[in-house]
């Protein structure tokens, strides 16, 4: 295997496959739980790759989907960029610190037949042996405001 880049080294603690339960609400839809699985992973470049997937926690039937490149760029600073089979594409840009990312998006565009979503924040932060991931959204209209938080266990 490669080398970790330098520049990923503050992205180390996420490398592997990580898998959990989550659960989301948002005021036009109806609460729900899910099954999650993330996996993060470096070619020896400086970005992390993310792969994210997710079963509805009753019916076992797929449910968001999503995958992007996290991008270090030095001083705790860090650049996502991330596409959802839903037909929305994200561009965020935060922080990394003690094993905690944050992001805010600069840009959110959607396909003609996206749902309408114009920010998101995310955060991913690992405490002990837990993962822990999080988005909140503003859709459908509505102000930013949370929509899914999981934990998630290391597999590999
Ligand atoms: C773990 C991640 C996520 C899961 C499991 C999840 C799951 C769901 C579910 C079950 C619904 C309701 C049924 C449906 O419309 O399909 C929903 C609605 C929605 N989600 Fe998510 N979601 C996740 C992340 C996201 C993200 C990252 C975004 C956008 C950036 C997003 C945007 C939306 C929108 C726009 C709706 C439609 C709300 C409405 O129709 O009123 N979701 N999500």
């Amino acid at each position: 295997m490669a080398e970790l880049h330098p520049a990923c080294a503050p992205l180390a603690f996420l490398l592997g496959t990580w898998q959990g339960t989550g659960t989301g609400v948002y005021p036009t839809i109806e609460d729900f739980s899910y099954a999650e699985e993330v996996s993060f992973a470096h070619v020896g470049k400086p970005f992390v790759a993310y792969a994210q997937k997710t079963k509805d926690s009753g019916t076992g039937l797929p449910l968001h989907a999503e995958a992007g490149y996290l991008r270090p760029q030095g001083d705790g600073r860090i650049e996502l960029v991330l596409v959802q089979p839903s037909g929305i594409a994200e561009v965020l840009e935060g922080t990394v610190e003690d094993c905690d990312i944050r992001l805010a998006s600069t840009a959110v565009l959607g396909t003609p037949s996206a749902k309408p979503v114009t920010a998101t924040e995310r955060r991913f932060w690992v405490d002990g042996e837990v993962l822990r991931s999080s988005v909140a959204m503003a859709a459908m209209g509505l102000e930013l405001q949370h929509h899914v938080v999981s934990e998630m266990y290391r597999l590999s």
